[in-house]
């Protein structure tokens, strides 16, 4: 959950670090810090807070240095604060290390390590990592770090480096770190945004793999001493794709993306109503269908059991995978597992798919980021190409996994030998100008974001296929404004939940078209009865609809089976803009991290 970056080369290290921290606060942004090499001296600057507030350090001036480290943190062991930020160092300050991850054992090394007389100053899993490097350090850092990692449990990304030696020495297992390989310089980050500007050649390092770098060369070896054939992926994202375009924040710019993030997914995979997917698998064996994911890619995972089982009637059973991860689930022949990740390193997610895989399951991803864990992982799978989504809330993934889901369920149909219907093709085809028509209506959603924003809870309601999007509608609400909100299947209401109906109370309704309609309107009734505040989200201002609601959002209409991919465009602006005119934070709300690679 923090994010590394790691510099080598004859430029400068500390504005390369700075700018390659900006890029990673996404993963983490409770304090920050650095460690340069100068003149065989370590110098560590470290601060509470933001990157902005590192950089002003007084302590960062006139450094000529071209190695260091730097680490920002989202805190797990100790609370964030000065000392407890990394970079740790040794007894000596000689070494210094960054790590993401949690080091499980660190009581006992603690215990072991301060019986040795090394002291441990701060309340972190990861310092005792640098008084290991420094028990085991003779003259190459290298040996060190592979005989401290042999006593270590747990998870790390990790990056090191001495006072005397002219190196970095980075490692991983479970957290993900890749090399980027440069002219004359060499990086070593959490992800890929963090080295674009230098260099487009990367390696993604695989857990037991400890990597050095010097100015020109690398070499990576496995743990146990063996050499590691590591293969250069050149990056094809361009740099403003990682940037804010203008926009005030990276949530808006991706939200109003999805017009082309979706096109984007289609692009190559859909020719004359024929589904293009590589997918290792031999669909008439299928027998049972298993999805597993966690937060927004576990929404769109519920979404995605209504599409399979109504397009193909294969059973699909959606798990959240840090429960998944943990029950010792039946598996069967004919059973194909789909991992569901933006990220493609969410640490459950990841976790859940090898618990399946070792039961020689067939493992599909559906995944955003190229070269990722979890996309290394699986035997095959479908990648969003959404582009980098660097706003805390997942926005764009979201459309993006939908609709993987549902080429999915239709190459299925189709390599079961049934033709796709015409009218889903049309309509599909569609989707990126109906989702253009809704964020066109951003200024609309932020007057009524204006009348509600002091309320303090809120409820979701839809049903069918529309019940994950008031999930997710709810979600996108909490994380970013910190409202209490809830997503509930509307007729679930009277079994509970109506008790909490009053004038304050604003109800959002996905009241698209569908066969559920009349039932939805019904539901509407007995809020509306309670004097509930009723935001409806619909096809049309007809006079049902307009008698019962307060407030009417208009989304274009489509088939039901598509309709998540619209409706949850409106919810998504609701909530940023509710965020956003209360003052806070809206790409890095509190608490929270983009990608949750701890347990
Ligand atoms: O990268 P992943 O899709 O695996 O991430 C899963 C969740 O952590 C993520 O969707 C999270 O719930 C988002 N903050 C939701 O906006």
């Amino acid at each position: 959950m923090c994010g590394i970056i790691a510099y080598i080369g004859e430029g400068n290290a500390v504005p390369v670090l700075i700018k390659g921290l900006k890029k990673l606060e996404y993963r983490g942004y409770d304090s920050a810090g650095i460690c340069v090499v100068e003149n065989k001296r370590l110098i560590t600057v470290k601060r509470k807070g933001r990157i902005e507030h590192l950089e002003k350090h007084p302590g960062l001036k006139n450094i000529n240095s071209s190695l260091g480290i730097s680490h920002t943190r989202w805190a797990t062991h100790g609370e964030p604060s000065e000392i407890n930020a990394h970079p740790h160092l040794d007894c000596k300050g000689e070494i210094a290390i960054v790590h993401n991850g949690i080091i499980e054992n660190h009581n006992s090394l603690k215990k072991l390590l301060e019986k040795e007389g090394h002291k441990i100053v701060s309340d972190t899993d990861s310092e005792v990592i640098a008084h290991l490097i420094e028990k085991f350090y003779s003259s190459s850092l290298e040996n060190a770090v592979a005989e401290a990692l042999k006593l270590i449990e747990g998870a790390y990304g990790l990056a090191v480096i001495q006072k005397d030696e002219n190196k970095i020495v980075a490692a991983r297992k479970g957290s993900p770190l890749i090399l980027g390989i440069g002219k004359n310089e060499m990086l070593v980050a959490s992800d890929i945004p963090a080295v674009l500007q230098y260099t487009r050649k990367v390696i993604y390092l695989n857990d037991n793999e400890i990597a050095v770098l010097t100015n020109n060369s690398y070499s990576v070896m496995k743990i146990n001493g063996e050499k590691a054939n590591k293969k250069i992926h050149k990056i094809k994202w361009s740099i403003e794709e990682t940037e804010k375009k203008g926009f005030r924040h990276f949530m808006l710019k991706e939200i109003f993306e999805q017009p082309d993030s979706v096109k984007n997914l289609l692009r190559g995979r859909m020719k004359n109503n024929k589904i293009k997917l590589t997918l290792d698998m031999d669909v008439k064996k299928i027998k049972r269908i298993i999805i597993t994911a966690c937060g927004t890619s576990w929404h769109s995972a519920l979404i995605g059991k209504h599409i399979i089982e109504d397009l193909t009637r294969i059973p699909v059973y959606v798990d959240y995978a840090s429960e998944l991860r943990y029950r010792n689930p039946v598996i069967k022949k004919g059973d194909v597992l789909i991992v569901i990740s933006q990220s493609g390193e969410t640490a459950d997610t990841l976790a859940a798919l090898k618990e399946i895989k070792s039961k020689k399951c067939k493992c599909i991803g559906i995944v955003n980021v190229v070269g990722s864990t979890i996309a290394r992982e699986v035997d095959s799978g479908i990648y969003l190409h959404a582009g980098p989504e660097m706003g805390v809330a997942s926005t764009k993934a979201f459309s993006s996994q939908v609709l993987a889901l549902l080429l999915f369920a239709l190459w299925i149909r189709q390599e079961k030998g049934y033709k796709i219907d015409d009218d889903l093709v049309r309509e599909l085809k569609k989707i990126p100008e109906k989702i253009n028509i809704i964020v066109k209506k951003s200024d609309r959603l932020r007057e009524l974001a204006e009348k509600f924003k002091n309320s303090t809870n809120f409820l979701y309601l839809g049903r069918g296929i529309n019940f994950p999007v008031a999930l997710e509608g709810a979600l996108k609400l909490k994380e970013i404004s910190y409202i209490h909100a809830e997503g509930y299947p509307a007729a679930e209401m009277k079994h509970g939940p109506i008790a909490l109906i009053d004038r304050n109370m604003p109800v959002v309704f996905l009241a698209t078209k569908n066969n559920l309609s009349d039932k939805i309107l019904s539901n509407m009734q007995e809020v509306k009865a309670r004097k509930g505040r009723i935001i409806a989200v619909a096809n049309e201002k007809n006079k049902e609809i307009e008698k019962l609601a307060d407030y009417i959002i208009i989304v274009p209409e489509t088939l039901n089976i598509l309709s998540p991919i619209l409706n949850i465009i409106p919810l998504q602006l609701l909530a940023y803009h509710i965020a956003d005119l209360k003052g806070l934070n809206v790409d890095k709300p509190r608490n929270l991290a983009k990608s949750v690679t701890v347990e």
